[in-house]
């Protein structure tokens, strides 16, 4: 806390005193935490270490309502702060204290405690609220599948708005419990542990945990009427899967590939060390989209991903988020292919072990499937932008400059690389540029041209990571 110099008399001294000692100093949080692909996401003044969620939903009328308590500590002082949120509130306490509140525009709750909040202040912030998730649109677009038994919030980058306050960027991650109340018969599933689920008066409670640091887009949602197994790793862990039993056909291929969960750790702990986290899982309610989402501990899965048969690749990939994506988090969204150029190239490397094609293979065909003239080398994987953050370019053209890599620094360091830079970055968030100096770091070589040719330039590269290898 710092003291503006008073140069004026007794008079203004005198006027100070009589509000709190530097009243003057404090000014509202950022409404934005200062990402430029999304410049409403996050927040600024605060930093969350935990959320609790307690929660009742009612799947015939998709009405969701209950408490978010968010334990946070100030970053600056603050007269004022946001939370991310869509949903109607009713009540916000702010260490126990009734606080003034109004939405401001479709995703921001601005919220004024009666007296400013110091810097390093822990805050316990108490939010009631009542909605349908449905009925929010956010530029005609929502990330809540409503099913014919229940909802599901999963959705990248963005879906905490659409169930419960946050601060909703991966620069904040926290511990989350998640408690959810629904009709006997109907099942609640979302990150973590299980530690305890109970009914009463006609209602189910499912108590989950996920209990080290998780960004508000991995946290998920579903209620619905589902078939779950258990099952332990030999190393302990729980592993919980959860599938609709509305898949039709696809709950066969469904069930075969997701069953294997356990065994695409097992594996992909050989190649980035030791999973990071305190559950295994997999679920896959009865949606219509088509993507997959790395939700932590327990990915999301369309049943879309399973209409042709069996597809361990797909949870190859989102388990490999657990690791790049998840543990190691973007630091804004524009590095989103140190979670997709990794997820890609380990779905290559699953190919590579079940004599499916190496990742060499599978590099020159997609080099060989897009022409020059191919708009999808306009892309940039290193900067994308809000629009092509999930283009296709940034997987695969992602995963060619991993291939590139391997080629220019040989298996034992590429492989190295990527089993320290999990390791490394535990927990935490870490820039493209971060990688790129990290793969330096380890190899010794410069790699800056390199990683300029695949990731930054909006052409296709002179040569292949393949043939540039093999002269
Ligand atoms: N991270 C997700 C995946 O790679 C992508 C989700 C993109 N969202 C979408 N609606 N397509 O599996
Ligand atoms: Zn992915």
């Amino acid at each position: 806390m710092h003291r503006r110099l008073i140069a004026p008399g007794a008079l203004a001294a005198s006027l100070l005193l009589a509000i709190p000692a530097s009243a003057a100093d404090f000014s509202p949080g950022a409404p934005g935490i200062g990402d430029p692909y999304y410049p409403a996401s996050g927040n600024g003044g605060y930093d969350v270490s935990h959320y609790d969620l307690r929660l009742k939903y009612q799947p015939k009328t998709d009405l969701l309502e209950g408490t978010a308590t968010i334990n946070a500590r100030t970053t600056q002082d603050l007269s004022r702060f946001n939370l991310d949120f869509g949903l109607k509130v009713s009540e916000v306490r702010v260490n126990g204290k009734k606080a003034k509140f109004a939405k401001t525009g479709d995703q921001e709750l601005e919220i004024t405690p009666p007296a400013g909040l110091a810097k390093g202040t822990a805050i316990t912030v108490v939010v009631r609220y009542a909605g349908k998730p449905s009925e929010l649109k956010i530029n005609g677009y929502t990330a809540w599948h409503r099913t014919p038994d229940g909802g599901v919030a999963a959705q990248e980058p963005e879906a905490a708005v659409w169930w419960f306050p946050s601060n909703d960027h991966p620069l904040d991650k926290a511990t989350y419990d998640v408690s959810v109340s629904v009709p006997d018969g109907s099942q609640a599933i979302s990150n973590g542990v299980l530690q305890s689920q109970s009914s009463k008066l006609g209602w189910t409670r499912y108590n989950w945990r996920s209990n080290k640091p998780q960004a508000s887009y991995l946290t998920t949602l579903a209620v619905g009427k589902f078939d779950i197994t258990t099952d332990k790793t030999e190393s302990g862990l729980p592993v919980l899967n959860a599938y609709s039993k509305d898949l039709g056909d696809n709950a066969g291929s469904a069930r075969a590939s997701i069953e294997r969960t356990t065994e695409v750790a097992e594996w992909l702990e050989t190649v980035f060390g030791k999973y990071p986290f305190n559950a295994l899982g997999g679920y896959v309610p009865n949606v219509k989209s088509s993507y997959a989402l790395e939700t932590q501990t327990r990915p999301f899965y369309s049943p879309a991903a399973f209409a042709n048969g069996s597809n361990a690749s797909i949870v190859v990939h989102e388990i490999a988020h657990q690791w790049y994506g998840d543990s190691v988090s973007v630091d804004g969204w524009k590095d989103i292919w140190v979670n997709e150029g990794f997820a890609r190239y380990s779905q290559w490397l699953w190919s590579e072990k079940e004599g499916e094609g190496t990742a060499q293979e599978l590099a020159d065909y997609v080099y060989a499937q897009h022409p020059a003239d191919d708009p999808f080398w306009t892309v940039k994987p290193g900067d994308p932008g809000p629009d092509n953050q999930f283009h296709g370019a940034v997987y695969d053209r992602g995963a060619l400059a991993l291939q590139a890599l391997r080629n220019e620094v040989g298996d034992d360091t590429f492989f190295a690389i990527l089993k320290g830079w999990p390791q490394k970055h535990a927990y935490g968030n870490a820039k493209v540029s971060d990688f790129v100096k990290y793969a330096e770091k380890v190899s010794g070589k410069p790699l800056a041209e390199l990683f300029d040719t695949w990731l930054y330039q909006p052409s296709r590269p002179g040569a292949p990571a393949a043939k540039q290898a093999r002269v």
